[in-house]
């Protein structure tokens, strides 16, 4: 499977911290936002990925995250112009996805569970139509909504509706088989002139090829959008790995674990680091293995 991330957009919520740099290269805790994402995809055993950011940050992109060779996978760089939409990332990405199958994930969102491994990679296995991870939250008027029947069948979508028809948000990584490219091209903007992932998924909804997995008790999905949950949110992975002495979304960890890397490889990046606490985490995972 492919893997898009889509890191553009101008986070004015944030201002005056995103003047300068994108909001997906903000800190959560003691790493950039976009660690997290590309984790996920990682762990859902994408290694072939597509960055698409803007004219401005995808620079600072590449000299974070390279090519990718350093963690085992590739990753590749594209530009979108003017934040036109989510769904453009699939039109801007078209190449890269070719036949598909394709996960798509924002730069912004922050999973964390520890079942989404095991989840991630059942869904990616053979992916008929389109896959959404479907959360409860307090707030569903601010995203885009799943309503479910009694029967467990996607009803309806609606981006971020006046009256939501259910308490179900859809998050922002997304799994799609190789018609997407076509169906978002053929997605006509909405009335902001962008074109709406969720008119995508509709799209899937209506021909009956739309699933949604229900991300449930024990899976966090965070929120980023505003300067207090940003800050909520490296709170929140720093108390987890305080705890737990275990690290959220460290890149060249799960490069190790997925065995995309070897302990050889994951010392070296930690030893590059090695002057932050980070850093000595990365090399100390693989202590044992080297003399
Ligand atoms: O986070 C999940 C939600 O993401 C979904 O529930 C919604 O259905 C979906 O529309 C989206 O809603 P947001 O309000 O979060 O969308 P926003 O415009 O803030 O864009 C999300 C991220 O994608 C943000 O970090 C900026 C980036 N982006 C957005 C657009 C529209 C781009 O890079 N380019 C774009 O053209």
């Amino acid at each position: 499977m492919k893997g898009v991330i889509l890191a553009g957009g101008s986070g004015t919520r944030l201002h005056p911290m995103t003047l300068p740099v994108s909001k997906q290269l903000l800190p959560v805790g003691d790493k950039p936002m976009i660690y997290y994402p590309l984790a996920v995809l990682m762990l859902a055993g994408v290694r072939d990925i597509l960055l698409i950011s803007t004219p401005h940050d995808v620079p600072h992109f590449r000299r974070l995250l390279g090519d990718g060779s350093q963690l085992g996978i590739a990753i590749g760089y594209a530009v979108q112009e003017r934040p036109a939409g989510i769904a453009e990332a699939l039109v801007i990405g078209a190449e890269h996805i070719g036949a598909g199958p394709v996960a798509l994930v924002l730069g912004d969102n922050i999973f964390h569970g520890a079942e989404l491994q095991r989840v991630l990679r059942e869904n990616a296995r053979d992916v008929q139509g389109c896959v959404l991870f479907g959360y409860r939250v307090p707030d569903p008027e601010r995203h885009g909504v799943a309503e479910v029947d009694e029967r467990g069948r996607l009803v309806s979508l609606e981006e971020k509706p006046a009256v939501p028809r259910a308490n179900r948000a859809v998050t922002g990584l997304y799994f799609y088989d190789g018609e997407v490219v076509d169906i978002a091209k053929n997605v006509r903007p909405s009335a902001r002139g962008e074109l709406e992932i969720t008119d995508v998924n509709r799209v899937y909804m209506e021909r009956g090829r739309a699933r949604v997995v229900d991300l449930g008790r024990g899976f966090a999905w965070l929120d980023t959008g505003t300067p207090e949950s940003l800050l909520q949110a490296g709170l929140y992975v720093r108390m987890l790995e305080e705890r737990q002495g275990l690290k959220v979304a460290c890149i060249e960890e799960v490069a190790l674990r997925m065995g995309f890397i070897d302990g050889d490889a994951c010392y070296r990046l930690g030893a590059a680091m090695g002057n932050s606490q980070y850093g000595r985490y990365v090399m100390d995972l693989t202590e044992g293995s080297l003399r």
